[in-house]
């Protein structure tokens, strides 16, 4: 482990039973609090966004709003908000997933996205995978490529990675952090 990966791990708190009894909840707000802390991820994700020679960011409400603005910003590229559905106030694409129990709808501004836009997918978590299919599924159907999908933690044991892949079409799923 990396003296970064070291310092994001230990101001990730697990919060037990949150928000229903069983799950381990993994609460990022005092890395969030942390300027050394945000700041090193941040720079982590930004040096990802343009190896990987990315032109956008799309980022994931809530959380993905929070680490991929000034990954953006630090990178010098463009954000792109994917939103539950409902909040964009203009022309929008829309698309459904499952989730555990039941499915929900994410959507982006058709007009933020376009052919020749190489876009990176920011998201703090990557659990069963379902909201990062989503938003490639809508990248895609607005006419941009996926240069790949950064996040800052994996939950291993709950197979994103595998759901994820062929959405990836061998675009990379980079993750700061497994567990
Ligand atoms: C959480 C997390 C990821 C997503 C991962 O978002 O921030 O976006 O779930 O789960 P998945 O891989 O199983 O799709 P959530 O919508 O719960 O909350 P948020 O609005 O606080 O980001
Ligand atoms: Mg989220």
């Amino acid at each position: 482990m990396t003296d970064i990966q070291a310092l994001l791990l230990s101001r990730i708190r697990d919060v037990p039973d949150h928000p229903e009894p069983g799950v381990m909840f993994k609460d990022i707000t005092p890395l969030l609090a942390d300027p050394a802390a945000f700041g090193a991820l941040t720079e982590a994700l930004a040096e990802l966004t343009v190896r990987h020679g990315a032109t956008k960011i799309v980022g994931l409400e809530a959380r993905g709003f929070i680490l991929g603005a000034p990954v953006a910003v630090r990178a010098g590229v463009g954000f792109v908000p994917v939103r539950k559905a409902g909040k964009l106030p203009g022309a929008t694409l829309r698309q459904a997933y499952d989730l555990e129990y039941g499915s929900a709808e994410i959507e982006v501004h058709a007009e933020d996205l376009s052919a020749g836009d190489r876009v990176m997918v920011v998201d703090d978590v990557l659990a069963t995978g379902g909201t990062a299919e989503a938003s490639l599924r809508l990248i895609r159907r607005a006419g941009a490529e996926v240069v790949g999908v950064s996040v800052l933690m994996e939950l291993g044991f709950l197979g994103g990675r595998a759901r994820l892949a062929p959405a990836l079409a061998g675009a990379p799923l980079e993750a700061l952090l497994r567990m």
